[in-house]
């Protein structure tokens, strides 16, 4: 880890009722209240957003949509939008997971317009890109993460990429108990880093946070974060029990 603030975000995904959501998230909010040097942050389902939002008021955890669209509304059958996101207390939002990419037709032309959207309202964004298996095992890795950063950020001024979080997710660790080795993480992070430095100077490059994602847990945690173009990381499995979260928060703290 660098001079860069952390940022740990919980990725809730389709897990939680708003009843468990609000538990949830005063847990962590108990468990993570003496951490003022991370950023930390809740990713609840839509319908889980407002209550949680409501329960960590005045903690040191922000909120987050796991999705938006671009447009402000309209006949858009199960999207959501900045300004429904902000009233419901959100301050992040993550975009281009690869599960939306896998199952839900994502592009990086759509992550594009979205982040276009969430940078306009003043969402930060958490960007996610990573290469599947058979794009790692046949050597392609690089250049599917060049595209996917190139394609995501395409035409984003740098005042606005320094504000962008980005997180590598290679999409054979999610969910799957196979964590990137430390090394092949900051690989990559190092090579996002750089796509980062041609599209908006070094300077604003080395200020972007870039969070590892994919089987991060308390064990592996101190480890990942302590590379130095590795700045916290996005939670899934990990983040839906309040003493897991914490530890791995824990592990960002300089
Ligand atoms: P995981 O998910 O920690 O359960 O692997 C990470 C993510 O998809 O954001």
């Amino acid at each position: 880890m660098s001079n860069r603030r952390p940022i740990v975000a919980g990725n809730w995904k389709m897990n939680k009722t708003v009843d468990e959501s609000e538990s949830l998230a005063r847990e962590v909010a108990g468990v993570v209240s003496g951490v003022d040097d991370v950023d930390v942050v809740v990713c609840p389902t839509f319908t889980g957003l407002d209550r949680v939002s409501a329960a960590v008021a005045g903690t040191n955890i922000e909120v987050g949509g796991q999705n938006v669209h671009w447009e402000s509304e309209g006949a858009y059958t199960g999207e959501i939008s900045t300004a429904m996101l902000l009233t419901a207390g959100c301050s992040h939002v993550i975009l281009g997971h690869s599960e939306r990419r896998q199952f839900f037709g994502e592009t990086d032309e759509t992550v594009n317009r979205r982040l276009r959207a969430a940078i306009e309202a003043g969402l930060t964004p958490i960007v996610c890109v990573g290469e599947s298996q058979s794009e790692r095992e046949s050597g392609t890795t690089a250049r599917v993460i060049s595209a996917q950063v190139n394609g995501a950020l395409e035409g984003i001024g740098s005042d606005d990429v320094a504000r962008i979080v980005m997180a590598y997710e290679p999409v054979w660790a999610i969910g799957t108990g196979l964590t990137a080795t430390p090394e092949q993480a900051e690989e990559v992070h190092a090579q996002i880093r750089g796509e980062l430095a041609g599209l908006a100077g070094q300077s604003t490059a080395d200020g972007v946070r870039i969070q590892y994602g994919g089987s991060v847990k308390p064990d592996n945690a101190v480890e990942l974060f302590s590379k130095p173009d590795i700045d916290g990381g996005l939670i899934g499995g990990a983040s839906l029990e309040a003493d897991s979260f914490a530890a791995i928060v824990k592990a960002a703290e300089s």
